[in-house]
C-alpha cells in the first residue's frame, strides 16, 4: 500500500485566486519532498472546527489568509515570537496534539526587499500605508533591521498611531493620518492597506514620492496594481508589487514545515510581475 502524502494546504475565504499550491509545489518538486498542498475555502464561522478537523486527520500544516489570520493566532496553543507580535499568524503547524503557529509576513517582505531588490532598510526612512493585519505583520521584521524611522499612516490616524504605539519598545515607528505626513520624500513607501482590492490608491501625499523613493505594493495583480501606476505616474521609477514577498513568505513556511528552504528565483521567475 502507499503510504499517504503529507498534507499541507492554505485556508482562506475567499481563496480560490491563490498561488500558493502552485508555488508548494515547485518547491516540494525542487526540493524532493512528496507532499500534497490543497485549497481550503472555509468562511470565518467554520474555521476553528475545519481547522481542528484537519489537524485531527493527520494533516501537517496550513498557510491562513484573509480573513483567518487573527483566528489562527487565537486557535494555537504556541506562538512563536514574531506571531505574538503581530497577534496574526500565516502558518500553522500541527504536531500531535500541539497547534504552533508564527508569522512569515514580514521575513518574507524583507528578504523580497533587501536580498531580492537590493533595498536597504537600515538607515533608511519608511512609510507604511495601512494599518491594519498586513501592516502588523511586517512592522516587528521590519523595524528588527534598524530603519531610521518607521511612519504607519492611515485614512484613521487613531488606528495607526494605536498600531504604532504597540511596536514603540522595538525602534523609531510612530503613527499619524495620511493628511499628517510632512513634506519630505521617504526612501521606501510600503502599501499595507487593502484599498487595491477595490482598485483604490490610499491617499498618500505626492511629496511622500521622490526620484529615489522606492514604491512597494504588499499587493500582487496579473497586470500592474493601482498602486504600482500611481507611484509611477508620480516619478517613481521603481514601483513594484509583491509577488516577492509572496514566493519568499512561502519559501519561510516550507522551512518551518519540512525543515529545508527551497531556493525561490526559479519560482519567482515562472509567476507574472
Ligand atoms: P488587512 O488585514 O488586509 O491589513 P484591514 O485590517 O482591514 O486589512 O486593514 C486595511 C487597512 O487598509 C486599514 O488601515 C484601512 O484603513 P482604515 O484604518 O482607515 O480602515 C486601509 N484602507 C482600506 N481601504 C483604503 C482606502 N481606500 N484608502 C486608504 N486606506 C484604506
Amino acid at each position: 500500500m502507499n503510504t499517504p502524502l503529507d498534507q499541507y494546504g492554505v485556508i482562506g475565504h475567499p481563496v480560490a485566486h491563490s498561488w500558493s499550491p502552485f508555488i508548494h509545489s515547485l518547491f516540494a518538486r525542487e526540493t524532493g519532498q512528496a507532499l500534497s498542498y490543497r485549497l481550503h475555502d472555509v468562511p470565518a464561522e467554520r474555521f476553528v472546527e475545519y481547522v481542528l478537523d484537519f489537524a485531527a486527520r493527520g494533516g501537517r500544516g496550513l498557510n491562513v489568509t484573509v480573513p483567518h489570520k487573527v483566528a489562527a493566532a487565537g486557535l494555537a496553543t504556541e506562538l512563536s515570537p514574531r506571531a505574538e507580535r503581530a497577534r496574526a499568524a500565516n502558518t500553522l503547524t500541527f504536531v500531535e496534539t500541539r497547534i504552533l503557529a508564527d508569522n512569515t509576513d514580514g521575513a518574507g517582505l524583507v528578504r523580497d526587499l533587501t536580498l531580492n531588490l537590493g533595498v536597504a532598510i537600515a538607515g533608511r526612512r519608511i512609510l507604511i500605508g495601512g494599518a491594519g493585519g498586513a501592516a502588523r505583520g511586517v512592522l516587528g521584521p521590519l523595524l528588527e533591521h534598524a530603519p531610521a524611522e518607521i511612519v504607519v499612516a492611515a485614512r484613521t490616524a487613531e488606528r495607526a498611531r494605536g498600531l504604532a504605539q504597540g511596536f514603540a519598545d522595538l525602534g523609531a515607528v510612530r503613527g499619524c493620518g495620511l493628511e499628517e505626513l510632512g513634506p519630505d520624500p521617504f526612501d521606501l513607501v510600503i502599501n499595507a492597506t487593502s484599498a487595491g482590492l477595490a482598485g483604490e490608491v490610499p491617499a498618500i501625499p505626492a511629496a511622500a514620492i521622490g526620484p529615489h523613493t522606492t514604491c512597494y505594493d504588499m499587493g500582487y495583480s496579473k497586470s500592474d496594481t493601482a498602486f504600482v501606476l500611481w507611484a509611477r505616474g508620480r516619478g517613481c521609477e521603481r514601483a513594484v508589487q509583491g509577488w516577492g514577498m509572496l514566493v519568499e513568505q512561502a519559501a519561510e513556511s516550507f522551512l518551518i514545515w519540512r525543515g529545508i528552504r527551497p531556493a525561490t528565483a526559479p519560482v519567482r521567475a515562472l509567476l507574472p510581475g
